[in-house]
């Protein structure tokens, strides 16, 4: 059902030639994972780069339109999240068989998004609409769904969203910040890698 690693970087990056040291950062920090945003016009270059990395999986995000599913999907991507429910980006995850993880935040969205099949969702967003409390709540109810809160987590809040069972991953941008990939800074992306591991642990 999941396959994700409990840290899910959230990845915006403006030059797709940093895609590769970016990888490496990630690897070396621990982390074999990512979720690459379509909200810049270098995501989809740079997602094929990282997809060609040998032990990096790599999804899509903030996909909004079944083209830009279908788009990523051609570039590597092997998990489509999204900030909501989108039932033909799910028809096209369903016809290419890969994973869609669709963003529901209150337990009627949850239940449609049940109803279609889905069983690993989204809580977006995380902090804003109740955080661990809230997302506790929400899943008691719902035993047999997995979630990936994301949105404003920070590496203060991580292991609290970690502890809840039915928390699969925590997702977020805050071991891979989009200035410090525009400056070159990979060391520094490595070592909040490294501590967003140990603190999921
Ligand atoms: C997302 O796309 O899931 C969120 O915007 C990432 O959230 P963050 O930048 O607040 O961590």
């Amino acid at each position: 059902m999941t396959g994700f690693e409990p840290i899910l970087p959230v990845v915006v990056i403006d030059d797709a030639r940093d895609a590769e040291a970016l990888g490496r950062a990630l690897l070396a920090g621990g982390i074999h994972q990512a979720e690459i945003t379509l909200r810049t016009p270098a995501a989809l270059s740079a997602l094929r780069a990282l997809a060609g990395m040998p032990g990096l999986r790599v999804g899509v995000g903030t996909v909004l339109e079944p083209e830009q599913a279908e788009a990523a999907i051609d570039a590597g991507a092997t998990f489509v999240v999204s900030p909501g429910l989108s039932e033909s980006v799910l028809a096209v995850c369903e016809r290419r068989g890969v994973q869609a993880v669709p963003g529901a935040v209150t337990a009627t969205e949850v239940m449609r998004a049940r109803s279609l099949g889905l069983r690993t969702l989204k809580f977006f967003p995380a902090e804003s609409s109740g955080g661990p409390a809230a997302l506790s709540a929400l899943s008691s109810v719902f035993p047999d769904l997995a979630f990936v809160p994301t949105g404003g987590i920070d590496a203060s809040r991580a292991a609290d969203y970690l502890a809840l069972p039915s928390v699969i991953a925590v997702g977020g941008s805050w071991m891979v910040p989009r200035a410090a990939i525009a400056a070159g800074d990979f060391t520094g992306v490595e070592a909040l890698c490294r501590t967003a591991v140990e603190a999921a642990r």
